[in-house]
Parts: structure tokens; sequence; C-alpha cells
């Protein structure tokens, strides 16, 4: 029997965080036995906010040491670089062609970043959906597992797919195939340290609102000395008024391999100052072997760059085929 084909990717813009890890790249690793994985590296989705060209490289490359450090194994997974598969690229321009404008304008993420950016908000910004859409297709997954804030981008893909099968395909011979979501399992929504209302992120512009996954430990320990509590004594899982103690309990459990029964029994009389420095070393200890195992694949560049090239032959051979069959649909002459 032929495995199911997962699909995901993380754009490459800042670091990675506690949030992506839990909320993500942990989910990739605990399933990647039973699929067939290919996880990318969205630089091209990177530059759809103002970037800066000297750590575009680096940024990726970091990111790719990352997916490993956390355990992404190459039996299972495949890992490329987005820029580097140009098909993706290509297809997403054939589908802007057929994408509403106004499915584009009616994006939540959009909405809410081009309010951040004004007058400057980019094209990119716009048709970002159109190119994560393309990102999907090219590979005919089954699955894509992707946060809450992605879902209404899947649903979009999922509409494209009707679309040009409508267009330029049969009932019986459809040509795009519809991806699901899998949208990832409850408790691993990682909140802001300074505001338990909203997801931890990369483009929150205080540093001490996430933890980084490559953060030593006197960062750690000080990120979490200043992160916000409340006043109250006795902490507990799940009060809609105590946001910041839910997510902090909910992380100690997670990186301390806790059940929510021996975490709430442990810290249902504790205050603050007892409890923080046990969230920071269940942190500590659980990113240090990510850290030293991100070193040692730093340390063997050529590593990590054959693991890239082997990822866009695999990757390209899949994505081209897409590609010539849906150009071919749309009318296109195929070069000979
Ligand atoms: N938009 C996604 C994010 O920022 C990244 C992404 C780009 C993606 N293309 C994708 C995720 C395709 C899943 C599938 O998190």
């Amino acid at each position: 029997m032929t495995r199911q084909r997962v699909l995901s990717g993380i754009q490459t813009t800042g670091y990675l965080h506690l949030g992506n890890y839990l909320g993500a790249i942990r989910n990739w690793v605990e399933g990647q036995s039973h699929y067939d994985n290919y996880f990318f590296l969205a630089d091209l989705h990177a530059i759809t906010v103002p970037h800066d060209p000297k750590t575009l490289a680096a940024d990726t490359y970091t990111i790719a040491a990352l997916y490993l450090a956390c355990g992404l194994d190459l039996q299972h997974s495949t890992i490329f670089v987005q820029s580097q598969v140009p098909a993706h690229t290509e297809f997403a321009w054939l589908l802007s062609c057929i994408t509403p404008l106004n499915w584009l304008e009616d994006m939540i993420q959009f909405k809410e970043k081009a309010v951040k950016q004004g007058q400057e908000v980019g094209t990119g910004l716009l048709t970002y959906p159109v190119l994560m859409a393309s990102d999907i297709l090219l590979y005919e997954p089954d699955k894509v597992p992707v946060g809450e804030d992605q879902k209404q981008h899947l649903e979009l893909t999922r509409d494209l797919v009707d679309r040009f099968n409508y267009k330029f395909g049969t009932p019986e011979k459809p040509v795009l195939k519809r991806p699901d979501p899998l949208i990832r399992a409850e408790g691993a929504r990682v909140m802001s340290l300074t505001d338990g209302t909203r997801k931890m992120s990369k483009s929150d512009p205080s540093e001490l609102s996430r933890i980084n996954l490559l953060d030593p430990p006197d960062v750690i320990q000080n990120k979490i000395k200043r992160c916000k509590t409340d006043p109250i004594r006795g902490l507990v899982f799940g009060d809609p008024d105590r946001p910041e103690c839910n997510n902090l309990l909910t992380l100690y459990m997670i990186l301390s391999n806790q059940t929510k029964e021996a975490v709430a029994a442990e810290c249902q009389d504790m205050g603050w100052g007892q409890f923080k420095p046990l969230l920071t070393e269940a942190m500590i200890s659980a990113l240090q072997p990510i850290q030293e195992k991100y070193q040692a694949i730093m340390d063997d560049r050529s590593y990590l760059e054959s693991v890239l090239r082997d990822g866009r032959e695999k990757a390209s051979a899949i994505a081209n085929k897409t590609l010539a069959k849906a150009k071919k649909a749309m009318g296109y002459a195929l070069p000979l």
C-alpha cells in the first residue's frame, strides 16, 4: 500500500520559536513515519514583507538545520527550499489568472497585514495565498498540516482546485487533486509570553513575547522571569480570566512530558515564584538536545547542502510533472 502524502512549509522570516515547534514541527515529526512527507522552507513567502537580502539565505539554512535538529528524518521526509523549485512561481502565475480578486481581498491574513503596511502594501501580500496553493497542489498531497491561521488559505486552495478542474478538466478526469487540511491537535497553540490572548508570533515586535528555539539558557531564564502572569496564587488550567496561567501551565506540561492531571495537581497551590523556575528548567532541558543537534548540523555545511540538493531534485521531479499536466490541460503547447 502506498503511503499518503503530506506537505507543509514555514515562512522563513525570522527565527523559529516555540510556537512553530510545538504547534507544527513536532507534529510533523511525530506523524512522519506514517506518511510520505514533503516539508519546505517558504523563502518566497518571506519576501511578502520587507526583508533583508543579507540574511535571507542564512535564515533559510538555519531553519532547514532546525527542521533536521527537531527530528525530521530523511528516511520519511523530503526537505527543500521553495525558491529552488521554479515550478512554484510558474504555477502560481497560472493559478493567479483564474483566481477572482475578491477571494484574495477577503483573506483575513491579508487584511490584517495590509493594515499594518498601509500605502506600502505589496502585491505579493495579496497573491500570497495563490503561491501557497501552488506550493500545495504541485505535490498532490492527501493532507496539509497547518495551524488555525492558515485554514482559510487552505479553503481557498480547495476552491481553486474545483475552479481549475471545472474550467480545464472533466468530472471523470479532474486535473488537480483536492487536499485535506490536517488541523493540529488541541493544546499545541502556544501563546505570547507578554499577552496570553495572542498567538506566539514572529511578527510581534517584542522579543520577550517568544522563546526562540536557539535562545541560550540565560535568555530563556530572563524571558520567563519577565513574562506576564497574574496576582493570583494557585495555578489552574482553563480559567478564561487567566489566559497567561493556562498558557504557561500548558507549556510546562508539554515540555516536561507530563499529563494534565499531574501538572494540575502539582501546581494547584503554587505561586508564580515557585512555578517559574520549574518552567525555566523544563524549557531549557527540552531545547538543549535540539540546540546541540543544530550546532552539529551547522558545523557540517556540506551535509546540509546535500540534504537540500537531494530535496530539490526529488521535489522538482514531482512538481514539474504536475505543472506539465496543468499546462497541457490549459491548452499550452509543451516544449518537445
Ligand atoms: N503560509 C504558511 C505559514 O506562514 C507557510 C506556507 C507557505 C505553507 N506555503 C505553504 C504551509 C503550503 C502549508 C502549505 O505558516
